[in-house]
Formats: C-alpha cells, sequence, structure tokens
C-alpha cells in the first residue's frame, strides 16, 4: 500500500459513500476517478435529502403553516451554510441558481440589461480565457452578439498555463467584465487571481471567477478573492444536481436588474409595472431547488467535518502522485501542468495515437471510470492540436490504490492497442 504524507483517511471517508462499494463489468470494483464531472455523494447528504422529503416538503416564503415554515427555514439556513463555506460578508450575497452555468448566465444577463455604470454596449470590451468551459464562454458570446461588445480573451502557455504576458492590452479601460475560471476542468490549472484581478481594478472592470473546480477542492474565501461575483455549483461538492450558487458583492446586486421575472423575485406587481424584492430574492424567480439547496447544506456540513484545508493537502498528494506516475507512462502526454504546483486534482492525458474513447472504454471495461472528449473546453483541445483527452480526477475518498490502477489499466489499454 503506498502511504503519502497528508493523506485522509480513506478507509473510514468511503465508509460515508455507499456507491463506491458498488461493483461493474460482473465483479470488478469500482474506480470512480470522474469527480471533476460529478463527485459522489455521502450517506450523510442523502438522508439529508430523504428526510427533507420524509418531514418537511412544502413551498418556501409562501405559507403560514408548519411545514411551509420549516420547509424556509431550511432553504434559508443552507443559504447560511454556503455564505460561511466562501466567507461572504452577507448572506443576501448569495443566489441560489441550478448550476454554474445558469450562475455565469445570470452574471451574463445582468449586465446585458444593466444601465451605466455597468451597460455592456459596442463601445466595451469582455475578457475571458481560452481556458474556461463552454459555460463561461458562450455566455459571452451571446452577450457580445446582443449589444456588439468586443470579445476577447487570455491564450495559453505550451504547458498549459496562461499567457498574461499582454494583460495590459487585453485588459484595456474598455473593459466591463473579466470572467475567469479558477481552476480548469480540462487542463487542472490552478490561475493567478491576484494579477488579473489587480489589473482589472485598475481600469474599473467587473470580475467574474467560476469556481465550479475550486469550491469542493480547497478552502474560498470571496472576500480575499476581491471578486465581484463567484459560480460554483452543489453537484460537485458532495452536494445533489440541480443546485448552483452565485455569490455576488451586495452593492452590485442592489444595483443590478433581474434576469427572469416571476413569482417570488417582486415586491409589487400590477398590470402596468413591477417592483423587485431585494437581492437574493430578486434573482430566484419562482419555485427554487429547495430539497437540493438542503442537501448542499449537508454537503457542506460533511465538507466542513473534515476540512477544506485537509481535503486540499490530500489531494495535492494524490496529483504529486499521479503526475509523476503518469509520466512514467510510455507515450503518456500530460495536457496541463507536470508539476503539482498551482494546479488542481484534474489531469488530462493522450496516449500515443489511441483515441481517447478507446482509452475510456478499456479502462472503464477494468472498473475505471475516466471522462474522455473535450470536456466543455474545446478551444483547448484545438489550442493543443488535439482531438479530445481523457481525464482521470480525484477527491476527498481517492486513494494511491485507485492511480496504481490506473496506471496498470493504462498499461493494458498499451498492450490491447499493440
Ligand atoms: N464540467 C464538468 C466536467 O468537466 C461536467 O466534466
Amino acid at each position: 500500500m503506498t502511504l503519502l504524507p497528508g493523506l485522509l483517511d480513506t478507509e473510514a471517508i468511503r465508509k460515508d459513500f455507499p456507491i463506491l462499494d458498488r461493483q461493474v463489468h460482473d465483479g470488478r470494483k469500482l474506480v470512480y476517478l470522474d469527480n471533476a464531472a460529478t463527485s459522489q455523494k455521502p450517506r450523510q447528504v442523502l438522508d439529508a435529502l430523504s428526510e427533507y422529503y420524509e418531514r418537511y416538503n412544502a413551498n418556501v416564503h409562501r405559507g403560514v403553516h408548519v411545514l411551509a415554515e420549516e420547509a424556509t427555514a431550511l432553504y434559508e439556513g443552507a443559504r447560511d451554510k454556503v455564505a460561511a463555506f466562501v466567507n461572504a460578508p452577507s448572506r443576501d450575497e448569495v443566489i441560489f441558481t441550478k448550476n454554474a452555468s445558469e450562475s455565469l448566465n445570470l452574471v451574463a444577463n445582468m449586465l446585458g440589461w444593466a444601465d451605466e455604470p455597468y451597460r455592456v454596449d459596442s463601445e466595451t470590451e469582455i475578457v475571458i480565457t481560452e481556458m474556461e468551459h463552454h459555460s463561461n464562454i458562450v455566455p459571452w458570446q451571446l452577450l457580445a452578439q446582443r449589444t456588439g461588445a468586443k470579445l476577447k480573451w487570455f491564450g495559453l502557455t505550451d504547458d498549459g498555463r496562461l499567457d498574461l504576458s499582454n494583460i495590459d492590452e487585453v485588459i484595456t479601460e474598455k473593459t466591463k467584465i473579466v470572467s475567469f475560471v479558477l481552476v480548469s476542468n480540462i487542463l487542472g490549472t490552478q490561475n493567478p487571481v491576484e494579477a488579473i484581478v489587480r489589473r482589472a481594478q485598475e481600469v474599473g472592470a467587473l470580475v467574474c471567477i467560476d469556481a465550479s473546480q475550486a469550491a469542493p477542492h480547497m478552502p474560498l474565501d470571496v472576500q480575499a478573492l476581491q471578486a465581484d461575483f463567484v459560480a460554483f455549483t452543489g453537484h460537485k461538492m458532495c452536494g445533489p444536481t440541480g443546485i448552483g450558487v452565485l455569490w455576488g458583492r451586495q452593492e452590485l446586486l442592489e444595483d443590478l436588474p433581474p434576469f427572469l421575472g416571476g413569482g417570488e423575485m417582486i415586491e409589487t406587481v400590477s398590470m402596468h409595472s413591477s417592483t423587485y424584492a431585494p437581492a437574493p430574492h430578486k434573482f430566484e424567480a419562482g419555485t427554487p431547488p429547495i430539497a437540493q439547496a438542503v442537501g448542499l447544506g449537508a454537503a457542506i456540513d460533511y465538507l466542513d467535518s473534515i476540512g477544506m484545508d485537509r481535503i486540499l493537502a490530500h489531494e495535492h498528494a494524490l496529483t504529486e502522485y499521479a503526475v509523476k506516475r503518469l509520466l512514467d507512462v510510455p507515450d503518456l502526454r500530460i495536457i496541463g501542468p507536470t508539476t503539482a504546483e498551482e494546479r488542481g486534482a484534474a489531469i488530462s492525458f493522450t496516449l500515443g495515437d489511441i483515441h481517447p474513447h478507446d482509452v475510456g472504454q478499456v479502462l472503464d471495461e477494468q472498473g475505471i471510470a475516466v471522462r474522455v472528449g473535450h470536456h466543455c473546453a474545446r478551444p483547448v483541445c484545438l489550442r493543443y492540436g488535439i482531438p479530445a483527452t481523457t481525464r482521470a480526477s480525484f477527491y476527498l475518498y481517492s486513494t494511491p490504490a485507485e492511480i496504481d490502477a490506473l496506471v496498470d489499466g493504462l498499461e493494458h489499454v498499451r498492450n490491447f492497442f499493440g
């Protein structure tokens, strides 16, 4: 058994995740290395979901009966937990959405309908990067098409990092918003937030950070990041699907217009016009994902009980080990940083000229679950001249033995394809 410094007690942790005991393909032990796509859920979260539906289910903010009040307290209690988890100055800065994509689309649409000084128009520029997930590219393309704004981006270096050498030309006095990923889902790269935020602040641009691959894996402090918006999703951090978060600075949420209209986001409605409820409700039209928010609250309790610092240290040790072992596999090329520094626990690679879909299929036959494809970050594949990658990604329950199984599995893939 490989022992690495900083590892968590995975034997104990894995007992919380019933699915990790599953076998696949006639008795093969499941090796789940697709955590960047979605994490597994501990029993504590599954129990919170069924308890919610068995005991408290009602619509929130509407009823005067006991269940409605209890459901509201649970839903708003989840908001408190999220606010504490990201060190938000106010709980009213936490907006529940259905996923990170919706959070990022919400920011683009707030700005799309805003008046000065936030207005995005043909005189202004939007800045993203070449390593964004499609959900932090397409909303900005839509906004640029609608308003005539110019879309610009930072390119990538050969070793999978952001090329910031031209930062002063990319972020200019015309820039209204800079939106970038904290940790890339395909390259694993962790980006230098401070340098980008400093330049954005110099020119008075807003900053939006996609923290989907960061929030599950490391302590996240929205005040330390100094961003204006931070988006992430629940299902990658032990929570259920259908729940995302947008944190936004209070003054901005007060000033910016809503995107979706409907019940619960209003103050008064007449046939001629409406006024809106204060944030966060202004941005939560309709019945929200109540059970999912409660499940996310339980996921945060679970992660906090282990400690985000310890989760980060665990994944760092695993990533260091995995990079070292993968680089020893003949013909394997890591697409992204080849050190464990300033990177997350998702590692993409190619294996000679074997197509990643074939790699993934042969690994799957051995019980090893990885993701293959362009990982919703197709510009990255275009940049590095590859059709796709195979990606292994770890979480708090991943073990060195699973990395060994991956490396053995890749040896099998190489033999299979001669
Ligand atoms: N964004 C998720 C991934 O990278 C789905 O797999």
